[in-house]
C-alpha cells in the first residue's frame, strides 16, 4: 500500500519536506512491509491537469498577500495552481486531507492557505509544520498519514 501526496512548492521547503517524508516512508517499509511508501506528484503552474483516479493528501504552503483579517481578507497568491487542480473535475473527492506550512511569524495567517483548502473541499486539515520541518514532524505526519490510509 502507498500514500499518495500532490503537492506544490515555491521555495523548495515543501518539496524537501515530502522527500524527507518520502525516505521516512522507504526505510519504515524497508523494517515492516505493512508501512506505506509514500508516492509524490509535484503541481507547478506548467503541471497537466488530469483527473486523479486514487485518493490522495494535498501538501500546501502558505503565500498571502495583504488582508488584516479585521475589515479586509487575504489573498492567496503563488499557490493557486494547486486549488484549481483540486477543483478540476471530481479531484477534490479524491482529496482526502491537506497538510499546510508556513512561518509562524505571519501569526494567525500561519498555514491559513491549507486550512481554507481543508474547509473548501471538505476534508480534513491533517497537520502543519513550519519551513522545512523537523526530524520529528516528519515522523509524526508519516504517523498521520498511516492512520488515515489504515481507517
Ligand atoms: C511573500 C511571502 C508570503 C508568505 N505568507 C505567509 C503566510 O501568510 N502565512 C504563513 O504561514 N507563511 C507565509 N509565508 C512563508 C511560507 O509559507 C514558507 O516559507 C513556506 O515554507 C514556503 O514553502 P515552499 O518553499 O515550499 O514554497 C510567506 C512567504 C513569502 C515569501
Amino acid at each position: 500500500m502507498s500514500i499518495r501526496i500532490l503537492f506544490f512548492s515555491v521555495s523548495g521547503n515543501t518539496r524537501a519536506f515530502v522527500k524527507k517524508l518520502q525516505a521516512h516512508g522507504a526505510s519504515q517499509h524497508l523494517l515492516t512491509p505493512a508501512n506505506p511508501l509514500i508516492e509524490l506528484k509535484e503541481i507547478n503552474d506548467q503541471s497537466h491537469f488530469e483527473a486523479e483516479m486514487s485518493p490522495f493528501v494535498a501538501f500546501v504552503p502558505t503565500y498571502l498577500d495583504g488582508g488584516n483579517g479585521v475589515d479586509n481578507g487575504t489573498n492567496e497568491i503563488m499557490t493557486n495552481t494547486l486549488g484549481e487542480y483540486i477543483e478540476y473535475q471530481d479531484n477534490r473527492r479524491k482529496c482526502i486531507g491537506v497538510v499546510g506550512s508556513g512561518n509562524k511569524n505571519f501569526n494567525w495567517q500561519y498555514c491559513l492557505t491549507a486550512k481554507q483548502y481543508a474547509e473548501k473541499f471538505d476534508c480534513p486539515f491533517l497537520a502543519d509544520y513550519e519551513l522545512r520541518g523537523t526530524q520529528a514532524d516528519v515522523e509524526t505526519i508519516y504517523g498521520i498519514l498511516q492512520d488515515l490510509v489504515k481507517k
